[in-house]
């Protein structure tokens, strides 16, 4: 039966929110002349995910905005944590290096071991742990030759998985980590060869349909119980509802159009 368990993440108001570069599929700084972004109204929604973890008494912490990093609101990308130890993000493109001494200044003055990365990884936008699995994503953002990096780093065991469709650039935009044992994920998203990998590690995983993945769905966050999900995701809340947990939808759809969505916002910091 799947239980909750308490949560410690880390999110950053998106007071710069803006989308004035693309860097993937989703972001289209030239959607409307005048204001492509409506930053107040992407402030309310993030502050209403912030309220849901709240709610269900998850702790919540903050890292100050930055001017001029209109993505650092995307936690997530940070860095990776584990065991008190973080591995902190270095970003594929130069519009985001900026959010690195930020992401952290924050974890060392938390208290984490904080490592500095030699390749290329956008965090927990690409690292995903899986009870004993740290799953790990490539393809677009972070490297290849971070996954054994970042295996060696937490001593856990590191699943490579190619994604191969632009628009899920992230591992985070396609596969979501439920429990220990339970995942979703979107197969079109990756490769032949980690669609297989994923089926032999997950045979009874719930596969997200087109329409889930399309509005995002898969950008969730879990408690082992309640997850938060983009409202729009109404086939995959009903998946999850026949399993057993507690579909939360909310409308994030401000931030999607920087190609973001709930678990994009949240980094979890695992003591
Ligand atoms: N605009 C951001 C980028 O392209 C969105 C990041 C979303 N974060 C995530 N964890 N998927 O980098």
């Amino acid at each position: 039966m799947p239980s909750p368990s308490a949560r410690r993440y880390l999110m950053c108001r998106p007071t710069h929110f803006d989308v004035v570069y693309s860097i993937n599929p989703w972001m289209d700084p030239w959607a409307d002349p005048d204001k492509p972004v409506d930053t107040a109204l992407a402030v309310a929604q993030w502050e209403q995910l912030k309220e849901t973890y709240l709610g269900l008494g998850h702790t919540v912490e903050l890292v100050e905005p930055v001017e001029g990093l209109p993505d650092m609101v995307f936690a997530a990308n940070g860095g990776t944590v584990i065991d008190g130890r973080a591995i902190v993000a270095k970003f594929r493109n130069t519009e985001r290096t900026g959010e690195e001494p930020a992401y952290r200044a924050w974890l060392a003055g938390a208290g984490f071991e904080v490592r500095d990365a030699e390749y290329v990884n956008e965090g927990e936008g690409d690292y995903l742990l899986a009870g004993r699995w740290l799953l790990a994503g490539t393809g677009f953002r972070t490297d290849i030759r971070s996954h054994a990096e970042t295996q060696e780093v937490f001593g856990r065991p590191v699943v490579s998985l190619t994604l191969v469709d632009p628009r899920w650039y992230h591992l985070d935009t396609a596969l979501t980590v439920l429990d220990g044992e339970t995942i979703a994920y979107y197969p079109a998203a990756f490769s032949a060869g980690s669609q297989a990998v994923l089926r032999r590690l997950f045979p009874d995983a719930i596969i997200a349909t087109d329409h889930d993945a399309q509005v995002f769905g898969l950008n969730a966050a879990s408690d082992g119980y309640n997850v938060i999900l983009p409202e729009a995701a109404t086939d995959f809340a009903a998946a999850l509802r026949a399993r057993g947990f507690n579909p939360i939808g909310l409308d994030l759809t401000e931030l999607l159009k920087a190609g973001g969505s709930v678990k994009c916002c949240t980094l979890e910091l695992r003591g």
